[in-house]
């Protein structure tokens, strides 16, 4: 069989454009604006409840589009006039719960979407998306023999078999324990890669959007506030909110004096904004360097420090005036402990150090 989605390089993918959509009266979706090329990956990235199943569902066509338009490469799938139903649209689906069919072996549940297939190239087809996730010789096993992390590999095999021209991926790792889910992070990254289709992957996790995606759209209560690779979101965030997506970050308020911030760790830059203006000032705690001695900004002691693994993460005072200091949290590489109690110095890398106006 030929695939309808070995197309030329000016195929446009998938498309979403003006997307509205409401429940009753709640607005849950405002004016989204999407684009996935074949073979690319983007991943939907924000909290619970800002939008991204309802986002996936009206791709799918599981949902009713409300306003707005979903096209793939010159094919309508949905707007004012036209709704593709689900099962001609192309699209296949990952939920965090993807439930086997018990009563099937291995092969016949990957099979079973393949409908338009002849029997030897079902067979041919089975067999390869079973060999992409390690399970072909599980083909003649029931589900129940399997482990919860084999019967994810296997559903993963029936979602990519029929070859979707969307592959759309919600939550679809976070049942698993952390080992077990970068591992299935790791296969789903390579299957897809190799994939042609248009992927759209739902997480509310930073770190799985930056391991997944190609690119990263970053929601909030149903509007996209920045998409970009993730190095252009991580180290060039629009607003406090997306540089709080990526993790936590310290908090000083400041403000705007001569074109800086004077914080208790020294002088920042911040540009084009307002003279006076009262700011946010965001510091990743990897900004934040520690030096045990030698040239420093400022001074801090040492509340505790923890090791991590990889990394460690220094609890620290610093003073400002007011009781207690201020709490600054530090990453430094993981073999830099310094005793509670003793003093550090500071540093700034002003990579990872943000300023917005105040909230
Ligand atoms: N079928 C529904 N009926 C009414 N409200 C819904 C329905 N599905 C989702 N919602 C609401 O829409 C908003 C967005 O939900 P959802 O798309 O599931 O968000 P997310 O996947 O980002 O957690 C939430 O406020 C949720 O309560
Ligand atoms: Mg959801």
């Amino acid at each position: 069989m030929t695939s309808k989605i070995d197309g030329d390089l000016n195929d446009s993918g998938l498309k979403v454009s003006g997307l509205n959509h409401r429940y009753g009266r709640q607005q849950v979706l405002r004016d989204i604006d999407l684009e996935v090329a074949p073979g690319e990956i983007l991943c939907l990235l924000g909290p619970s409840g800002c939008g991204k199943t309802t986002t996936l569902r009206l791709i799918a066509g599981l949902e009713e589009l409300q306003t707005g338009r979903i096209t793939w490469n010159d094919d309508v799938l949905a707007d004012a006039r036209d709704n593709v139903p689900p099962e001609k649209r192309l699209v296949s689906l990952l939920f965090q719960d993807f439930a086997l069919f018990p009563h099937l072996t291995v092969a016949e549940n990957v099979a079973f979407g393949l409908k338009d297939f002849t029997a030897e190239e079902r067979d041919a087809r089975v067999h390869e998306v079973l060999d992409q996730v390690g399970m072909s010789r599980y083909a003649a096993k029931y589900p129940h023999f399997l482990s919860g992390g084999e019967q994810q590999r296997v559903a993963l095999a029936r979602a990519r078999a029929p070859r979707p021209r969307i592959f759309l991926l919600d939550e679809p790792f976070s049942n698993l324990d952390t080992r077990l889910r970068n591992q299935l992070r790791d296969l789903c990254l390579h299957v897809l890669k190799k994939s042609e289709s248009s992927s759209v992957i739902v997480t509310h996790d930073a770190e799985e959007a930056m391991f997944m995606g190609d690119k990263v759209a970053v929601m909030r209560d149903g509007e996209i506030v920045q998409v970009g690779p993730p190095e252009e979101l991580y180290f060039g965030p629009n607003s406090a909110f997306v540089a709080g997506m990526f993790g936590e970050v310290n908090e000083i308020t400041g403000r705007v004096v001569d074109g800086h911030v004077l914080t208790p760790l020294g002088r920042v830059c911040a540009p084009n904004l307002k003279e006076g203006m009262e700011v946010d000032v965001l510091m990743r705690p990897e900004a934040l360097h520690v030096t045990e001695g030698g040239d420093r900004t400022a001074v801090a002691s040492v509340i505790t420090s923890r090791l991590l693994g990889r990394s460690s993460l220094l609890h620290l005072s610093v003073p400002n005036g007011e009781d207690g200091g201020l709490h600054l949290h530090s990453r430094v590489p993981g073999r830099m402990l310094p005793p509670e109690g003793t003093s550090v110095g500071l540093s700034l890398d002003e990579q990872n150090v943000f300023v917005f106006p105040r909230d």
